[in-house]
């Protein structure tokens, strides 16, 4: 276990669905009980796994902490598979076990003008960064996503800094968000501003090859399938820069990232 992360079992507070596709609620909030962590950083993660996994499915799911206060933990996900669904169904004062924070979170230069790039569920660290920032008028966003915007929680990150939202519902949309990304990462590069990602990988991909072309600084968030969340099973890896066409070299995504540098790694 990395040092000042814990195990422990934390209660459900609610869970709250957010929006819905085709009368269907596949997005929700989960509030839990206050873990009892001395720090947390925006862009860390738990592994969290609820009794109802059973034998059925032995590994926690890995979630971003969305936000943390002195009274909950919130995390925030979309249905996708087994182990979602079943943290769907979790409901008020059942118990799950977590373990966090894991990981290295975003960097954070109160000074510098910095973009928060999200793709879709990429929105869940930037909730926790914009509201802990100390001088939010330095934070702007590009957020895109496909699913209506009601299935996002953005409306505390719209009270508190400029985002602009672009959504894609034909392909010309993807056109125009590729446009608006390539725009503003080319804009705070020539600040040397700081450019922070998360969203799925073709959208990671993308930031990568605009931020590498420019000589930006920016971190982007891997978000690798993960079993144990702890560096032990290598079950999560990332290339490193490190890697000839002989020698390939892989760093654990869940203990050296989720967030790395661009220098760091290949994508
Ligand atoms: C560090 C980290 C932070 C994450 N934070 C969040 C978050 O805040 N909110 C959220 O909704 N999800 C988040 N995810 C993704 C989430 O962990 C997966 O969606 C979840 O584990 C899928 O589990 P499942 O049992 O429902 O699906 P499975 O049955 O395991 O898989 C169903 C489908 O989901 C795909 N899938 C599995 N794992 C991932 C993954 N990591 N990313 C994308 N697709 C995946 C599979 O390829 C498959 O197509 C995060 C992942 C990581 C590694
Ligand atoms: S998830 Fe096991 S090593 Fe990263």
């Amino acid at each position: 276990m990395p040092p000042h992360a814990s195990y422990t079992h934390l209660t459900v507070l609610d869970i709250v669905p957010f929006g819905s596709i085709a009368g269907k609620n596949t997005f929700f909030a989960l509030r839990l009980s206050r873990p009892d962590w001395p720090e947390w950083q925006p862009g860390q993660f738990v592994m969290i796994r609820p009794d109802s996994f059973g034998l059925e499915i032995p590994w926690p799911r890995p979630l971003g902490i969305c936000d943390m206060n002195d009274r909950y933990l919130i995390c925030f996900f979309q249905v996708l598979g087994r182990g979602t669904e079943r943290l769907a169904q979790l409901s008020r004062g059942e118990t799950v076990a977590v373990t966090g924070p894991l990981g290295k979170g975003f960097h954070s230069e109160v000074d510098t003008p910095t973009l928060l790039l999200a793709g879709g569920m990429g929105i869940v660290p930037f909730i926790g960064y914009v509201r802990s920032h100390p001088q939010p008028w330095n934070l702007s966003m590009v957020f895109g996503h496909r699913p209506p915007l009601s299935c996002y929680p953005i409306e505390s990150l719209r009270e508190r800094i400029p985002v602009d939202i672009l959504r894609e519902t034909i392909p010309g949309d993807l056109d125009n968000l590729l446009f608006t990304l390539h725009e503003r990462i080319h804009d705070y590069s020539a600040q040397n501003g700081l450019i922070l990602g998360c969203g799925p990988k073709p959208f990671l991909r993308t930031l990568y090859g605009y931020g590498k072309s420019m000589g930006a600084r920016m971190q982007l968030s891997l978000e690798n399938t993960m079993a144990c969340g702890v560096g032990a099973c290598l079950g999560c890896v990332t290339k490193t820069a490190k890697t000839t066409p002989e020698t390939p070299e892989y760093v654990q995504t869940c203990t050296k990232g989720p967030v790395f540098w661009i220098d760091q790694i290949v994508l």
